[in-house]
């Protein structure tokens, strides 16, 4: 009921607002600075209105390279009218024109589709929602600037903080969460940060000897200090973890990152750099080895 309200109340104001010229020449404007798939995609799928102020506007245009992979990826390629309205309003800021100077690290900013984006400034990358961001040279007039993306960012939905994303993946993670709670990390982890952290999947902690595991799960303080040392102060994702030679951990030990092309290691654990997961609280970037302290220096195992 009220939905429809807000929907009708909607229509009646579209209605009364005049068409604004300014629209058609953002359009152009984005068609002529080679994002004439952004174009097509806003026009396709009726969010001209969107874009249809007078009003300051930062646009995070994704490339038309990145739209063609969100056509050829068989996860992404037929989204529904719903999902790609949201993935569109996800790249518009309204009311606002964020210049590159105004950028701060974890910043955050709301979008049209009421989802966040975070904007992390690392000391050669930008980045929004972890997706790497060509702030220089950008495309602007007065009112709007637009910055161009080589990726869709995702976004987590409302409500899932770094505890949140993991126990809602049981089936990897059902380990990881129980230690949580035991080392009662859960409110640091749902509300606390932003954070980065490693979290170990259920062969990770399958690897630990068995009564090593169980003495753990009985061992609140060391669990909590083994756990802690996962957890980083700050949104690391990908890009800004091939840049960062160590990450200081909230335990305080200085987790070593290492990087050889696109292999990443954390102490020596391999990263699964395709399965890093953004929450509202930071990222997570998945391990399949429990790092303690003791056993860092070992080469990871084959
Ligand atoms: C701008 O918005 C008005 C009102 O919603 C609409 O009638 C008009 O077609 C829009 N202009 C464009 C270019 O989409
Ligand atoms: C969009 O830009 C291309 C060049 O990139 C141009 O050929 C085309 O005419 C433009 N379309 C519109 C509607 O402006
Ligand atoms: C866009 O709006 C037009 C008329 O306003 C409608 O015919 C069309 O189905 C809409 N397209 C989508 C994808 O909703
Ligand atoms: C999605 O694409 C597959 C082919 O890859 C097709 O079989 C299926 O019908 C499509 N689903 C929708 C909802 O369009
Ligand atoms: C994390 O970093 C922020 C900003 O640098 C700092 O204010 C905060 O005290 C740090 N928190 C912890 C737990 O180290
Ligand atoms: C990355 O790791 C894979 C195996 O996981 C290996 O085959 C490849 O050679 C490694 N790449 C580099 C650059 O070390
Ligand atoms: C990672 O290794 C460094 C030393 O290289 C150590 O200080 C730190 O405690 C280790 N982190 C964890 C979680 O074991
Ligand atoms: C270190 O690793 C070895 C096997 O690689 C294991 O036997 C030992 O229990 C580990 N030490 C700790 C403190 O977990």
């Amino acid at each position: 009921m009220k939905l429809l309200i807000i929907s009708l109340a909607l229509c009646t104001c579209n209605m009364a607002i005049p068409i604004e010229p300014s629209t058609t020449s953002l359009l152009e404007l984005l068609n002529n600075s080679g994002f004439s798939e952004l174009k097509e995609a806003l026009v396709k799928h009726n969010m001209t209105n969107i874009i249809n102020a007078s009003e300051p506007m930062t646009i995070f245009a994704p490339s038309n390279e990145a739209f063609k992979n969100l056509k050829q990826n068989p996860w992404t390629k037929n989204m529904t009218h719903a999902m790609m309205e949201k993935l569109l309003g996800r790249l518009v800021v309204l009311r606002r024109k964020l210049l590159p100077a105004d950028v701060r690290n974890e910043m955050i900013v709301d979008t049209v589709s009421n989802e966040k984006l975070r904007l992390n400034v690392y000391p050669k990358v930008r980045t929004v929602n972890g997706i790497m961001v060509v702030m220089e040279p950008n495309v602007q007039n007065q009112q709007v600037i637009i910055y161009r993306l080589n990726r869709f960012p995702m976004a987590p939905p409302p409500g899932r903080d770094i505890f949140e994303m993991l126990n809602r993946r049981k089936e990897r993670f059902s380990t990881l969460v129980r230690a949580i709670e035991v080392a009662n990390l859960k409110d640091t982890l749902k509300t606390g940060g932003p954070y980065t952290l490693f979290a170990p999947n259920n062969e990770a902690f399958k690897a630990l000897p068995e009564a090593r595991l169980a003495k753990l799960m009985e061992s609140p303080a060391e669990l909590k200090s083994i756990l802690l040392g996962h957890v980083i102060n700050g949104t690391y994702f990908l890009g800004a973890l091939l840049e960062s030679p160590e990450l200081p951990a909230l335990s305080s030990g200085l987790n070593k990152i290492a990087v050889n092309g696109m292999n990443v290691t954390v102490n020596g654990t391999k990263v699964f750099t395709r399965e890093g997961m953004i929450a509202e609280n930071g990222a997570i970037h998945v391990i399949d080895r429990v790092l303690l302290p003791s056993n860092t220096t070992a080469p990871p195992s084959v």
